[in-house]
């Protein structure tokens, strides 16, 4: 079972789904997200993330305070080899027309991974990153994946707020390790 806070937001992609398929909401297959696109209104929408948005979600990463940019992870290349590899599990949220969130989303075939969950700032605080979550858990379900994780840097008070709102565990028991496998992929931090 999923451990995410309740709740009745309108942006909350299970009762978007109930409006709109009724309660057999463990049917909804996520590969029918791009097909009928989880609306709440005409205006606002939770839609699987195309290469085609590239541009605008990487505007959008760019005026994120403090995200971490990778010149070739986040190139609109590797980006591209991304959802190639991971079809159906990163979304964008469109406001009248326009990106005003994001997440990369990703799995190994074990566990599934978020990256640069973001959401503009004028539209936060309104249910768009945790409907965001939603839509992306269920994506991986649909990919029989149980588990998913991310990193967020300890300093980061607004990320871990929320993350700790939303019901996800904070591992205070294990340490992460990493090891470069490439110099060229430099960060760059948005200020
Ligand atoms: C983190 C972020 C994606 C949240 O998006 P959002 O659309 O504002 O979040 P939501 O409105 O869906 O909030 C979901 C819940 O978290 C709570 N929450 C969100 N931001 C919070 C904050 N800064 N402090 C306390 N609670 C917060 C909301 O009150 C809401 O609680 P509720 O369900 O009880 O109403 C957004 O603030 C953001 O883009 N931050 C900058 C990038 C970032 O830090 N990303 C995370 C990287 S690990």
């Amino acid at each position: 079972m999923y451990n995410y806070a309740s709740g009745t937001n309108k942006w909350d992609v299970r009762n978007i789904y109930k409006e709109r398929k009724g309660p057999h909401l463990d049917k909804i297959r996520v590969l029918e997200y791009d097909k009928i696109r989880v609306c709440y209104k005409e205006n606002r929408m939770i839609r699987v993330m195309k290469i085609a948005d590239y541009d605008e979600v990487r505007s959008l990463w760019m005026k994120i305070r403090g995200f971490g940019i990778r010149s070739i992870d986040d190139s609109r290349e590797e980006v591209a080899r991304f959802l190639r590899r991971n079809p159906t599990t990163s979304v964008v949220a469109e406001e009248d027309g326009r990106i005003v969130g994001a997440i990369l989303c990703g799995h190994d075939g074990r566990q599934g991974t978020f990256y640069h969950v973001c959401v503009e700032e004028q539209y936060r605080m309104r249910g768009i990153g945790k409907a965001m979550v939603l839509a992306c858990m269920e994506a991986l379900r649909a990919e029989k994946i149980n588990k998913v994780t991310l990193i967020a840097f300890s300093k980061n008070d607004i990320g871990n707020a929320f993350w700790k709102k939303i019901g996800w565990t904070r591992r205070e028991d294990l340490n992460y390790y990493e090891f470069i496998l490439n110099e060229e992929n430099i960060t760059a931090f948005i200020q």
